[in-house]
Parts: C-alpha cells; sequence; structure tokens
C-alpha cells in the first residue's frame, strides 16, 4: 500500500502551525509559532492581531514543516486545513494559504473541523486507538462529550452551556493574578495548594447530565476572593487554585464516565488543551482503571492547538473520499 503524505495547516486561534503527517499517524514535522507572548499583553487572544501575526508567519511555518519532513510539493497527496470553528480573520489566512498550495500543486484540498483535529490527536501516539469510543474534548472554546462512532463520525452527547473549561481557567487564573494563559499557570500552583481547602459548587445542568456549567463556578471564585478582601482575610492562591481545579476536574470526571458506562465503550480519550492539565489526566486515568477502560491522552504537544493533528483527521476524510473546492471558506461556527 502506498503511504499517504498530508500537509496539514492549522491557524484557527493564536497558533500558527503546519505539519507533515503520513498515513494519519506519523508525524514527519510539527511547526508551532505560538502568539501567546504577543496576546498576553492583553489578558486573552486579541482577533485582529491573531490574524496579522498568522499573515506574518503562515509561509515560513509552512516552508519548515515541508522541510523538516524533508518533502517536496510533488510528493504530497493532500493538503487539510482547519476551515472552523475559530476566529474567521485567523482562518482564513491558513485557508487561504492552503488553498494556494492546492491549486500550485495540484493536489486535493481537504478542510477539517477544528474539534475533529483535537479528537484526532490521539491517533498519532496510540496506534491501537480506533472507534469507537468516547473523547471528552477540553479546550479555551469548547468543552465536548464527543461519541467516536467511526471515522469523521461524530456524535456531541455534551456540551457546556457557558464558559469552556479553559476559559474558566483563564478567567480564574486572571483573577488570582496569574496572568494569560490560566490554564497551565493554576495547574502548576495546584500542585502547593489543598484541593479540599474551599468547597466550590459542581454544577448539574438539570434534564441534561452529560451537559456542563463552569460561569458559576467562575462567580462562586471571585465571590469568594471578594469575601476574602472584605473581611480582610490573606488569600491562600494555592489553595483558591487547587479547589477551583477540583471542582472542574470532578465534573468533568464524572459526566465523562457516565458517558462512558451509558453507552459501553472500552475506550475513552480525552483532548484540546485543557486534556494536558496534570490532574485531570490522573483523575481520569484513575476513574479508567477503575471501570477495566483503556484511558487515552496526547502528550501536551498534541493537546494544545497544533498542525499534526489537523494532519491525523484530514488523513481519515481524505481516505473516505472528503474534497473540498477552491470556493472553501472559513466558517467560524462550523457544526462537527
Ligand atoms: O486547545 P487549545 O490550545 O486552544 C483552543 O482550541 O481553545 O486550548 C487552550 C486552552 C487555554 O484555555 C489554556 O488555559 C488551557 O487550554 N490549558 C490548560 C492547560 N494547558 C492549557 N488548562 C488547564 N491545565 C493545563 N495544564
Ligand atoms: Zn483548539
Amino acid at each position: 500500500k502506498k503511504d499517504v503524505l498530508i500537509l496539514a495547516v492549522e491557524s484557527s486561534c493564536d497558533e500558527t502551525a503546519a505539519a507533515v503527517v503520513r498515513n494519519g499517524r506519523e508525524v514527519l514535522s510539527n511547526i508551532i509559532s505560538s502568539q501567546i507572548e504577543l496576546h498576553k499583553l492583553y489578558g486573552g487572544v486579541v482577533p485582529e492581531i491573531a490574524s496579522r501575526k498568522h499573515i506574518e508567519k503562515i509561509n515560513q511555518v509552512i516552508e519548515e514543516a515541508l522541510s523538516q519532513a524533508g518533502v517536496g510539493l510533488e510528493e504530497l497527496d493532500a493538503v487539510g486545513v482547519t476551515y472552523g470553528p475559530g476566529l474567521v480573520g485567523a482562518l482564513l489566512v491558513g485557508v487561504s494559504a492552503a488553498k494556494a498550495i492546492s491549486y500550485a500543486g495540484r493536489l486535493p484540498l481537504v478542510g477539517v473541523h477544528h474539534i475533529e483535529g483535537h479528537i484526532s490527536a490521539n491517533y498519532i501516539e496510540h496506534p491501537d486507538l480506533e472507534p469507537p469510543f468516547a473523547c471528552l474534548v477540553v479546550s479555551g472554546g469548547h468543552t465536548h462529550l464527543v461519541v467516536v462512532k467511526d471515522y469523521g463520525k461524530y456524535e456531541i452527547i455534551g456540551r457546556t452551556r457557558d464558559d469552556a473549561a479553559g476559559e474558566a481557567f483563564d478567567k480564574v487564573a486572571r483573577a488570582i493574578g496569574l496572568g494569560y494563559p490560566g490554564g497551565p499557570k493554576i495547574d502548576k500552583l495546584s500542585k502547593q495548594g489543598n484541593p479540599d481547602a474551599i468547597r466550590f459548587p459542581k454544577a448539574h445542568v438539570a434534564d441534561a447530565p452529560y451537559d456542563f456549567s463552569f460561569s458559576g463556578l467562575k462567580s462562586a471564585v471571585l465571590n469568594y476572593l471578594n469575601g476574602c478582601r472584605m473581611k480582610g482575610e490573606q488569600v491562600v492562591e494555592a489553595n483558591v487554585a487547587a479547589s477551583f481545579q477540583k471542582a472542574v476536574i470532578d465534573v468533568l470526571v464524572e459526566h465523562s464516565m457516565m458517558a462512558v458506562e451509558e453507552f459501553g465503550f472500552d475506550k475513552f480519550a480525552i483532548a484540546g488543551g485543557v486534556a494536558s492539565n496534570s490532574s485531570l489526566r490522573q483523575a481520569m486515568e484513575k476513574a479508567c482503571r477503575e471501570r477495566h477502560i483503556g484511558f487515552y491522552h496526547p502528550s501536551p504537544i498534541f493537546c494544545t492547538d497544533n498542525a499534526a493533528m489537523i494532519g491525523a483527521a484530514a488523513y481519515y476524510e481524505y481516505m473516505a473520499g472528503t474534497r473540498h473546492g477552491l470556493d472553501l471558506n472559513a466558517v467560524p461556527n462550523l457544526k462537527l
């Protein structure tokens, strides 16, 4: 069987990324140019700045991905690109670049859903992982509990009603003065704190057992901090971080395991930026072990936004016959 080589491009938020992936699972190169330092100044991603920075970086990142993989345009089988969901101006940069390469190299163009990319990140380091399985996608923009029925076939069974999990991490981190992005900082600080120090609420959504809600938790943390300030009590940031993190993780684990049991899966995966959280991994690992379920998670570099995961997803879409024309557009609210 002939190898399938895919050049993948990702620019949906604040990472300009390109990768070359062989047969959907073997990463030949994975180049990521992060804009985090730039957006840090504003406490979050500024869409207009993101678009402009993508334009500055995209060609260089793609060239680097090809040269590091030692692959020329003529050896590629297809170009894969994230076309949604995400920031429209940011997405357009990657989509336009991918279309240009597709046209110039006479290569098939395969548009990929960003969440499908995050899920597919699990295929890269787990050759044994194949659908069906359940996957919790937790990132800065999404909190989805997804049933992966087959390659390219998904059913979202639970989602957040308000903030995404990563968004909650970022907002709470800002409130306790840790800066942006907050996820990794809360993860680190929590190791020095007591997760049982403060009881924060764990929200459940009535009649929607797999849905999530994090805005109440975020408000509870803010109220707690204000209360301390008013009473002149000292805030132990590490305890706030650890207790908040535990409240998030408990709900994520509870809902995920409920789904796994209800649907009878023997495999469970996590994906997205928050999936690199060390305590979340430990908690999920334990919950899966207790239920004799296989637990899968990508390495941190494949959790946060990257193009290798887009290449993995694009491979399965390509094999299933998905082809997009040069009229492919960015779709900021693309459905899975
Ligand atoms: O997947 P991603 O790079 O971008 C989106 O598609 O949203 O996820 C970024 C999010 C941010 O909210 C960041 O704070 C969070 O992932 N994150 C973490 C950790 N590392 C990144 N959250 C908790 N613990 C971490 N270690
Ligand atoms: Zn993402």
